[in-house]
């Protein structure tokens, strides 16, 4: 276990040959740990060949290594088994994967549940689905603190749900989908679970199968590896039953002029060669996070939180979106200052090394629940600490001055 209470921050290459930056926008990008950086180099040195196809011994090395990489998410999400988890570019491939391969069993008619506060990566497939199939596509409405509305649950998961795709976390306002509820209400219409887990893995190994779920999806350059990877997590028995999504090289069982059969799951959904050293970076970044003691870390980043909740509170005019409560939410921090435009405030926020997401975080419908069309948003993770926090609330009171 790693016990230190620092910010960690060493760890990451980028962070430490930039001692003046304070990188406020975890949510859309994590730093890259050093072991995966180091993972993905000595791969590429050593093991490069590709996978599922080669008989010589470096592509059987390569085979071992991207197969073990598969074994450590398994590991990571506390999955059945290895075979469930399918690499993808990223959460929106994941995403887009089970609103085709599962979207494909659904008849007209048939209801999918997402919710308001959805990623548009979690939203604009459903649509299509919803268009090119006739399936009806309901929405769970938010609160006014930005949380899901779930006692809206009740007239929403109707009998004829066959499936409900959420975020676990906002990406706006950081709010902590209640699954549980969720998934107690689905499986009384036996209804599919589907969770969009991109914001929440920065904070820690997730338990699919406490969760209860059927579906996880996420991406690794949120979690500190690196980007063009993703994972789609599904249980054994579903993925079994679903067509693929992408077709090519290396899903199939046999291909004849007139047909083809499917390689079982999870090969059946890795079309063409998968993203080989970025899903040994992404194991590598996987394995350091299960040594760290995250009971620290999350009480470290909810102090964080709530000292960057406190400090804006103070800024007369500023909206805090999403709930007060650090427990409610992810450190995820987003506000509103009437009159002064986002990209604005990053600008002058950039000028003082402070690096923040400005706009519509691809979550318009949210942003249209919320009364507003953009905001300012600031992500902690691992690495941060008071000084980028107090720099943060230094940098809005210059903003406030020079763009007033
Ligand atoms: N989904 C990422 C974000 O929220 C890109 O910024």
């Amino acid at each position: 276990m790693n016990t230190m209470d620092t910010p960690l921050r060493d760890g990451f290459p980028l962070l430490a040959a930039s001692p003046d930056l304070h990188y406020l926008d975890s949510a859309a990008t994590s730093q890259i740990h050093r072991s995966a950086l180091d993972a993905v180099a000595r791969h590429e040195t050593t093991c490069r060949a590709n996978v599922s196809r080669g008989t010589y011994r470096l592509a059987e090395a390569a085979d071992r290594a991207y197969e073990q990489a598969r074994q450590t998410v398994a590991r990571f999400l506390n999955a059945g088994a290895a075979g469930e988890v399918i690499f993808t570019s990223g959460a929106t491939a994941s995403l887009n994967l089970v609103a085709h391969a599962f979207g494909n069993t659904l008849k007209a008619g048939d209801r999918v549940l997402i919710s308001v506060a959805e990623h548009h990566s979690n939203f604009v497939p459903w649509q299509m689905l919803r268009d090119r199939t006739g399936i009806e596509l309901a929405l769970i409405p938010v609160t006014d603190a930005g949380q899901l509305d779930l006692a809206r649950l009740p007239e929403l998961i109707t009998g004829n749900c066959r499936l409900v795709a959420v975020t676990q976390c906002s990406n706006v306002t950081g709010a902590w989908t209640d699954v549980a509820t969720l998934v107690e209400a689905a499986r009384k219409v036996g209804a599919k679970v589907l969770l969009d887990g991109a914001q929440a893995v920065q904070h820690g190994p997730q338990d699919v199968r406490a969760l209860g779920i059927d579906f996880y999806a996420f991406s690794g350059h949120k979690c500190f590896g690196p980007g063009g990877v993703g994972v789609l997590w599904g249980r054994e028995e579903l993925l079994a039953k679903l067509s693929p999504f992408h077709t090519g090289g290396g899903m199939i069982g046999e291909v004849t002029p007139q047909a083809t059969t499917w390689a079982p799951p999870p090969q059946r959904f890795e079309a063409g060669t998968p993203p080989i050293a970025q899903a040994v970076g992404l194991a590598a970044a996987l394995e350091w996070m299960m040594t760290l003691d995250w009971q620290q870390i999350h009480a470290r980043e909810s102090r964080l939180c709530e000292l960057l909740v406190d400090g804006l509170l103070r800024i007369p005019a500023l909206r805090l979106l999403g709930p007060e409560s650090s427990a409610a939410r992810a450190p995820i921090v987003s506000f509103d200052i009437p009159g002064l435009h986002p990209h604005d405030i990053c600008q002058v926020l950039d000028a003082r090394n402070l690096a923040l997401r400005g706009g519509h975080h691809c979550a318009q419908p949210l942003m249209a629940a919320l009364g507003i069309d953009v905001c300012t948003r600031a992500s902690i993770a691992l690495y941060n600490d008071e000084t980028d926090i107090l720099a943060l609330l230094d940098g809005l009171s210059f903003a406030l001055r020079e763009l007033a």
